[in-house]
């Protein structure tokens, strides 16, 4: 096909042969199959910031530090420099992400780097050589579904050891390919450690793919795993290939209560004491 305005300068570059075909247009970015030498690759090219939507929300952005001073602060004051380094920004924290799961054993697509607002990765495909379907899109034995399931338990395991949480999991944001489930998406992944929203978006990542497999396997329903999980990354006791069982009982608080009555009793004392001394004061006047 003709190739896209925003693609050319990677093809000037020699990173990008052909573009083959477009494969979709959301509302976040634009998705061609392109070819880099022999092999076929996906290029996502975001779209402007005027036109994205939820995923720049302050929320997601917490805890993300500029390395460059100058540059955090352009992106505080907002002018056009400062948008230009926020969009540079946003950028890369995909690829930045796809780099570190990848490494960390997370199933993601291979990345090849982002130039000029355009993410080159590796085309997720099925058994078949043809691109890949979303989760969304197939139909799961009650076999399938548990087994696709614990997988995704086991990789959002593995990206909070990473330091991550996707924070826009869904059936619409991981592929399956013929060995399972490939997360992608990630711009908006969060920092698990330095952003206060990371607790309650590993909740709604794990009950959204709990919800989604739940259709074919409903015990599911009954899963605790994203408590599970926080409680032992908490502890500092999440470990990549960490069993989990799904259950999750809260740690009994009958230590707290005894300390807030003991307060209470410290509190009654002092009050008695002080009545006591004013009674005292008031006898010898
Ligand atoms: N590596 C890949 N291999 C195969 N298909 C891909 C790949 N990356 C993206 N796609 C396809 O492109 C679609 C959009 O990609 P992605 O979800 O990353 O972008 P998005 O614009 O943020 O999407 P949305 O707003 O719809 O969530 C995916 O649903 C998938 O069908
Ligand atoms: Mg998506």
């Amino acid at each position: 096909m003709k190739t896209p305005k925003r693609i050319q300068p990677l093809v000037d570059d020699g990173l990008v042969d052909e573009v083959i075909r477009s494969l979709m247009s959301g509302k976040e970015a634009s998705v061609y199959i392109v070819r880099c030498g022999s092999e076929i690759r996906c290029a996502k090219v975001y779209k402007d910031a005027s036109q994205r939507s939820f995923k720049q929300a302050t929320q997601y952005q917490e805890g993300r530090k500029s390395r460059n001073s100058r540059r955090a602060r352009a992106m505080e004051k907002g002018s056009r420099f400062g948008r230009e380094q926020q969009e540079t920004s946003w950028h890369s924290a995909e690829v930045d992400a796809l780099y570190r799961l990848a490494e960390a054993g997370v199933r993601v697509p291979q990345p090849f780097g982002c130039f000029e607002g355009v993410l080159l990765m590796e085309l997720i495909t099925d058994v078949d050589g043809d691109v890949a379907p979303r989760l969304n899109d197939v139909s799961l034995s009650h076999e399938q579904a548990l087994a696709g399931h614990a997988q995704l338990m086991r990789d959002i395991v593995r990206m909070l050891c990473a330091g991550l949480v996707h924070g826009d999991l869904s059936e619409f944001n991981v592929l399956m390919d013929a060995s399972g489930p490939v997360i992608i998406d990630l711009p908006q992944a969060v920092d698990a450690a330095a952003n206060n929203h990371a607790q309650w978006m590993l909740a709604r990542d794990v009950e959204s793919i709990t919800a989604y497999y739940a259709q074919s396997a409903p015990e599911l329903s009954d899963t605790r795993y994203a408590q599970e999980i926080w409680a032992l990354y908490e502890k500092g006791e999440l470990t990549p290939d960490v069993a989990l069982s799904g259950r999750f009982v809260e740690e009994a608080t009958d230590a707290d209560v005894d300390a807030v009555l003991q307060v209470i009793q410290d509190a009654r004392e002092e009050e008695l004491a002080r009545r006591q001394r004013l009674l005292d004061s008031n006898e010898s006047d």
